[in-house]
């Protein structure tokens, strides 16, 4: 059979290490596709360095519409990253009739629905698998491992550069800035880093892992995002000493009242597995209500553990590539017209745990005073210590822990606590999930 032709849109960390899985790999790869996926075709804006890389086995060009135009090339791999120029690339090749495979979450999260639709529209297949979770195959298992069940929730280590951010902070106490350095270097970092430290790539992924879990559009302007860029050391060794580690998750839950998707640090109790997960590597948890709760874990960010993820994905489309597309599985696991329009809760309604850390003069009625609050909004809490006074310190840490209760009542509790003469500044709020239910 002849090769399928493959066009790249960038050969940077991503297309490069798809360029060099596809080469090492290609026999296995034909062997499972069941024709030749060859990438005759590349757009970059550096030629020299391109040229180095790829060698002179394909067409490398500086305009990328030469290649979503090109009439002979049938899967446009969109490797660029951003959502202006890709946006027009995808929509054109989709235009054109080709199939697209993109590792581009924050394209899909905030213009899936018209990439989708379009893409029904045109018969063709959309695949993104190396968006969500580098090398795991986390939206395959969703979309097709998992299709018996109604999904519960969804919570991970999403974003590779955080986790490893917060675990060489933690482990070879470096500074941020010298392990953020270190990210970018690897390859891990976006090509804006605020995307990472804020949780917005992380609030990407979730919104896709919540659009294939319960089957909803996309709706990314209504996730709650809250990075790592405030943790202090002070609260993850706390968090430490109370059996909690901290870490940046995305979490989507299905409520009675509707769908919670959001980004933010959170303490996990130190047994539970995920709470291990560390450097680039990335886990997901999946509760379903049939098979209990699943977790998936590997490589989160990287030349080729992403690869392998867009190779997958150009396996895939080679073989589903003459299906009728009626019979394909449908982007969002979910038939385009059974999408459901369950309302994303907005992060006031949550419900959750709280580590909460105050400063207090050391004086009699001052835990009375706490604990009268929180009683009055009914929060019920869970542990409760007064460190010791540092030398010399008039004012004393006292960090509680509550039991689940709905944010609203928490702002108002936290609202109360500051307007205390007995508190000085800021208390200090950590979302902590038990992740047993
Ligand atoms: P990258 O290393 O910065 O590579 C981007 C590539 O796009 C480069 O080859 C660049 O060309 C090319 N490019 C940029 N603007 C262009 C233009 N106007 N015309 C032609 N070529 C252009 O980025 P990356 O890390 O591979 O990320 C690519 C995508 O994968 C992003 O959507 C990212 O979010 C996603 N992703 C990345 C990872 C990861 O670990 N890095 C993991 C999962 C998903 P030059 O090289 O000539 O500048
Ligand atoms: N910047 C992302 C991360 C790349 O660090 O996880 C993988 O999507």
């Amino acid at each position: 059979m002849k090769p399928i032709n493959v066009g790249l849109l960038g050969l940077g960390t991503v297309g490069g290490g798809t360029l060099t899985v596809l080469r090492r790999n290609a026999s296995e790869i034909t062997r499972r596709a069941g024709r030749e996926i060859r990438v005759t075709m590349a757009a970059v804006r550096d030629l020299e360095k391109a040229r180095k890389l790829a060698g002179n086995e394909l067409e490398i060009v500086t305009d990328p519409f030469e290649v979503v135009n090109n009439p002979d090339i049938d899967i446009v791999v969109e490797l660029i990253g951003g959502y202006t120029l890709s946006k027009e690339l995808v929509l054109k090749a989709i235009a054109n009739g080709k199939h697209v495979v993109t590792a581009n979450k924050a394209l899909l999260a905030l213009h899936g629905n018209e990439i989708f639709k379009a893409a029904q529209d045109k018969g063709v297949m959309v695949a993104f698998e190396a968006a969500v979770a580098g090398g795991i195959p986390i939206i395959k298992a969703l979309r097709e491992g998992l299709t018996a069940n109604r999904i519960e929730w969804i919570a991970g280590i999403i974003n590779g550069t955080t986790n490893f951010i917060l675990s060489e902070m933690r482990d070879k106490g470096l500074s941020f800035d010298t392990v953020l350095k270190q990210a970018q270097e690897l390859g891990y970092a976006e090509a804006d880093p605020t995307f990472d430290i804020e949780g917005i790539d992380a609030a990407h992924k979730l919104m896709i892992m919540s659009a294939i879990g319960f089957g909803i559009p996309m709706q990314f302007d209504k996730a709650y995002t809250e990075g790592i860029s405030k943790l202090t050391r002070e609260d993850i060794q706390y968090a430490e000493e109370l059996g909690y580690r901290i870490k940046l998750l995305g979490i989507t839950k299905r409520t009675p009242n509707g769908i919670e998707l959001r980004v933010h640090p959170t303490l996990i109790p130190t047994k539970r597995l995920i709470a291990n997960v560390e450097g680039v590597m990335n886990a997901v948890l999946v509760k379903g209500d049939a098979v209990g709760a699943t977790m998936y874990y590997g490589r989160g960010a990287g030349a080729e553990p992403t690869a392998s993820a867009v190779v997958a994905d150009l396996v895939d489309v080679t073989r589903m590539h003459t299906a009728d597309p009626e019979h394909r599985v449908p982007h969002l696991a979910f038939q385009p017209d059974a999408l459901s329009d369950t309302p994303i809760l907005p992060i006031s309604e949550v419900r959750t745990s709280y580590y909460l850390r105050m400063r207090a003069f050391d004086k009699p009625g001052v835990l009375a005073d706490l604990t009268r609050i929180l009683a009055d909004l009914e929060i019920s809490i869970d542990a409760m210590i007064q460190k010791e006074p540092s030398e010399g310190e008039e004012q004393v840490n006292i960090i509680m822990l509550t039991h689940e209760t709905v944010e609203k009542n928490i702002d108002q509790a936290i609202a109360k606590i500051e307007a205390l003469s007995t508190i000085a500044g800021k208390v200090t709020r950590i979302r902590l999930e038990e992740l047993e239910k």
